[in-house]
């Protein structure tokens, strides 16, 4: 069987596109027959998904930038503007930053750092973003937060609490939209194996600690990815086809009429709460 959903004509800024979630976000937008602009920080990567992306005859373009610096995300979404000849029509934002370590051993700096990646860069993408959609009376943003934004953890408190204000900051964001039929709304992934949760095994085998640099053997991260599956009521990990699939249904007309949502795909792990 083959899906698709029809995004042909329109322009698509995916932050943290380069590689993990994004990336697949971004090929996926493209299958679906959008121009797509993406960002983040490594180079090397942009340059390499912008390639897969022209691979699949659409049109890619990205820039480097940091989300956490609003001067950088005036710069993005101007050029993601004129990469769309004057329009923008989805903007997804999947920049972010995990922190493996726990809270009683965290230091100042990582905890500025995570906030300053993860809620300043949300706030960011909708000071910059939104009025431009605002404007267009058009247009929708989806910004994926994460499931640890519900309920905490017994480590990466950090993490979770930045979560927790990304999904205030879509529920603010969607109500700030809505008049103008704007919406707004967000993707809360649960548990997919991308560099990201490469870290987290990492943090998990060194308790939390950031002054064990203990290197960790593939069999230990074996078993406390095993360990993790166990949460998850459907028995397996997501993948990231699940989150792009979501993602894409959110930013397409099949959803006109919800905004302000926060979207589990989790396999289960929230169910209830
Ligand atoms: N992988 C999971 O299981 C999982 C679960 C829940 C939520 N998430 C969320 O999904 C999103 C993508 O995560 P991932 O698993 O693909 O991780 P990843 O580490 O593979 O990708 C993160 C991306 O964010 C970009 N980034 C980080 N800091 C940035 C900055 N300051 N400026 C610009 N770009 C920056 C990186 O360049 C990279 O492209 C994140 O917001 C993450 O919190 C992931």
């Amino acid at each position: 069987m083959s899906m698709t959903i029809d995004f042909s004509g329109k322009t698509v800024l995916v932050t943290g596109g380069g590689r993990g979630l994004g990336k697949d976000m971004a090929l996926l937008f493209a299958e679906c027959g959008a121009r797509v602009m993406i960002a983040g920080r490594g180079v090397s990567y942009l340059e390499k998904t912008v390639s897969e992306i022209n691979d699949l005859g659409a049109k890619g373009s990205y820039l480097a930038c940091d989300v956490s610096k609003s001067d950088d995300v005036k710069a993005l979404v101007t050029a993601a503007v004129e990469f769309g000849r004057g329009r923008l029509d989805v903007v997804v934002h999947a920049a972010g930053v995990q922190s493996i370590d726990d809270l009683l051993l965290t230091t100042d700096e990582e905890i500025a750092k995570v906030m300053a990646i993860n809620v300043g860069g949300t706030a960011n993408i909708i000071k910059h973003a939104l009025p431009v959609l605002q404007k267009q009376k058009a247009g929708n943003m989806v910004i994926i937060s994460s499931i640890a934004a519900r309920d905490g953890g017994p480590a990466n408190q950090i993490y979770c609490a930045s979560k927790a204000a990304v999904t205030s900051l879509i529920q603010s964001a969607s109500k700030m939209a809505a008049p103008s039929g704007v919406r707004v709304n967000g993707i809360l992934p649960g548990i997919i194996y991308t560099d990201m949760w490469d870290d987290i095994l990492i943090g998990r085998a060194h308790n939390g600690d950031p002054g064990d640099t203990r290197e960790v053997s593939e069999d230990e991260k074996k078993r406390l990815w095993k360990e993790a599956l166990e949460e998850i009521p459907l028995g397996r990990a997501q993948q990231p086809r699940d989150i792009s699939w979501s993602t894409a249904f959110m930013a397409s007309d099949f959803a006109s009429e919800i905004t302000g949502q926060c979207l589990c795909i989790d396999g289960g792990m929230t169910s209830g709460r």
